[in-house]
C-alpha cells in the first residue's frame, strides 16, 4: 500500500486522544438537539431507543470510521486515496468536507448567538423573570445582519487561532483543559436546577417512560441523531482516527466517548428540564429554550445572573471541542495534499467557512425570505448534511470496512496487532458493520430523503 499525504503531528497522549475525541462528540447537540427531542420523543422513552441507536448503528461506524483513518494515517480524502487507489471511494471524503462547511456554517451561527448570549447574561441584560425579554434580545440579534456575522466571525477567528497550534498542541491541549472544566460547571448548574420546586417533575419527564410517544419517525430521528452526535459519516472521526497513537484501544476509546457523550446529554437535560417544568412551560418547546426560556428561569433565583452566566458559558466551552474537530477536517485536507502550510491552510478555511456562513447567518434578516427547496440556507445546510451526506458516508464505511477490508485486517488493526485481548468485541463488530448498521443506515437515509 502506498501511503501518501501522511501527516508528522498527532494527539501525544492517550488521554489526549480521549478529550479530543469526546470533545468532537459533545457539542451544541447535547445542549441543543437532544433536550427538545427528548422532549418530543417521550422523554425516557427516546433514551431507551438513542441508546439502542448508538449500540448497533453509532459505535459501529464511529469505530470502522477510526480504524480506517488510523491504519492510512492521512485526511479524509488521503485516507481513501491511500486505502483505495485509483477508485471513486475518495469521493465519500470529499462528500465529507463539503458536509463540514455545511455543518461549522450553521453551527457557528448558533455558538455566536450563544457567545453573545454569555456577554448579555454576564452584563445583566437578561436579568428578568419574562420570557419576552430573552426572546427580544434574541430576536435582535439573530434579525440583525452584521450583529450575527460579528460574532460568527469572533467564533471562526476563535476556532482557527487555536488550530494554528496544530494538533497535539492545539487541539489536545485545549480539549485536555475544557472537557473537566465543562463537566464541573454542568454539575454545579444541575446541583442548582435540582433545588427548584419544578425538580421532582422534570425528572419524572427525563426517567418515566412514555412509550405511547414512540413512532417509527422518532426511532429514525434517534438513529440520526447519533450521526450528528458521535461526529460520524463525515470523515472528522476518520481524521481523528489518523491522529490516533498506535497503542490507543479504539474500540474502548470509542465506547468511553459515547458513554460520557451521554452523560454530557442525561446532565444537559437534568439541567434544563427541571427549569422548564418549574416555569410551567412545553418541554418540547424547541430551541428557543435554550434563549428565552432558560435566562427567565434563571432570572427568578438567589445567583440568577451567576448560575445564567455559567450555564451560557459551558454551553459555548461545549461547542469548542466538536467545532475543532469539523474546522480540522478541511485543514488536514489542505495542509496534507502538500498545496500549503498548515497556517496558510486554516487561514484559507477560515476565509471558506466565513463565506458558507453567510446565507447561514442572513437566513433570519436579509436572506430570510430565500428559499431553496422549501428551505431556508441555515435549514437547508442542515439538512443537506444531517440528513443525506451522513448517513450516506455512513454507509460507505460500514460497506468498505465490513465488504472490502475485510474480517483479517480490521481484526489486526482493532487488535493492535495481536496486543489486545479483544476478538469477541471485534467480532460482534464486524457481524454489525457488514450486515445490520448498513441496513439500519439506509433506513434513516430513505427516511431523509422522504421516501416514507
Ligand atoms: N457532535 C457535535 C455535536 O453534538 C457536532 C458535530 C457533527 C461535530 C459532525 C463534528 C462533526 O454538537
Amino acid at each position: 500500500m502506498a501511503l501518501t499525504n501522511r501527516h508528522t503531528d498527532g494527539f501525544a497522549t492517550r488521554l489526549g486522544v480521549l478529550t479530543a475525541t469526546l470533545g468532537s462528540a459533545v457539542g451544541l447537540g447535547n445542549i441543543w438537539k437532544f433536550p427538545y427531542m427528548t422532549g418530543d420523543g417521550g422523554g425516557a422513552a427516546f433514551l431507551i431507543i438513542y441508546l439502542l441507536a448508538t449500540l448497533a448503528v453509532g459505535l459501529p461506524v464511529m469505530i470502522g470510521e477510526i480504524m480506517l483513518g488510523r491504519e492510512a494515517r492521512a485526511n479524509a480524502v488521503g485516507t481513501w486515496k491511500n486505502l483505495a487507489p485509483g477508485t471513486p471511494w475518495f469521493l465519500v471524503g470529499a462528500a465529507g468536507v463539503l458536509a463540514a462547511f455545511l455543518i461549522m456554517a450553521f453551527y457557528t451561527d448558533v455558538v455566536g448567538w450563544v457567545f453573545s448570549f454569555i456577554v448579555r447574561a454576564a452584563t445583566g441584560q437578561l436579568n428578568s423573570t419574562d420570557p419576552k425579554v430573552g426572546e427580544a434580545a434574541f430576536s435582535a440579534m439573530v434579525s440583525h445582519p452584521w450583529h450575527a456575522l460579528f460574532w460568527q466571525w469572533g467564533v471562526l477567528a476563535l476556532v482557527g487561532g487555536i488550530l494554528l497550534g496544530g494538533v497535539s498542541k492545539g487541539i489536545e491541549k485545549t480539549t485536555k483543559v475544557l472537557m473537566p472544566l465543562l463537566f464541573l460547571m454542568l454539575l454545579a448548574v444541575c446541583v442548582r436546577s435540582l433545588m427548584l420546586p419544578g425538580a421532582a417533575q422534570g425528572l419524572a419527564f427525563l426517567f418515566a417512560p412514555d412509550f405511547s410517544k414512540v413512532t417509527v419517525d422518532v426511532v429514525l430521528n434517534a438513529m440520526g441523531l447519533a450521526f450528528f452526535k458521535l461526529s460520524i459519516g463525515m470523515g472528522t472521526m476518520m481524521t481523528y482516527g489518523s491522529y490516533f497513537r498506535s497503542d490507543a484501544d479504539i474500540p474502548l476509546t470509542t465506547a468511553r466517548v459515547m458513554l460520557a457523550d451521554l452523560v454530557v446529554s442525561l446532565l444537559a437535560g437534568i439541567a434544563i428540564f427541571p427549569a422548564v417544568f418549574n416555569y410551567g412551560l412545553e418541554p418540547t418547546a424547541g430551541p428557543g429554550l435554550l434563549f428565552m426560556t432558560m435566562p427567565a428561569v434563571f432570572s427568578s433565583l438567589p445567583l440568577g445572573q451567576v448560575f445564567m452566566t455559567v450555564f451560557f458559558l459551558l454551553t459555548g466551552i461545549a461547542t469548542i471541542g466538536a467545532m475543532l474537530s469539523l474546522f480540522e477536517v478541511p485543514v488536514a485536507l489542505f495542509a496534507g495534499s502538500g498545496m500549503m502550510s498548515r497556517k496558510a491552510a486554516v487561514i484559507a478555511t477560515a476565509l471558506g467557512l466565513a463565506a458558507f456562513g453567510v446565507p447561514a447567518t442572513l437566513s433570519f434578516s436579509t436572506l430570510a425570505d430565500v428559499s431553496v427547496f422549501g428551505k431556508n440556507f441555515f435549514d437547508l445546510y442542515d439538512f443537506l448534511s444531517s440528513n443525506i451526506i451522513l448517513p450516506l458516508g455512513g454507509i460507505c464505511i460500514c460497506l468498505y470496512a465490513g465488504w472490502v477490508w475485510g474480517g483479517a485486517r480490521s481484526h489486526a488493526a482493532l487488535s493492535n496487532g495481536g496486543t489486545l485481548a479483544n476478538a469477541a468485541v471485534i467480532r460482534v463488530w464486524y457481524a454489525l458493520v457488514r450486515y445490520v448498521t448498513p441496513l439500519l443506515v439506509v433506513l434513516v437515509l430513505l427516511k431523509g430523503l422522504k421516501v416514507f
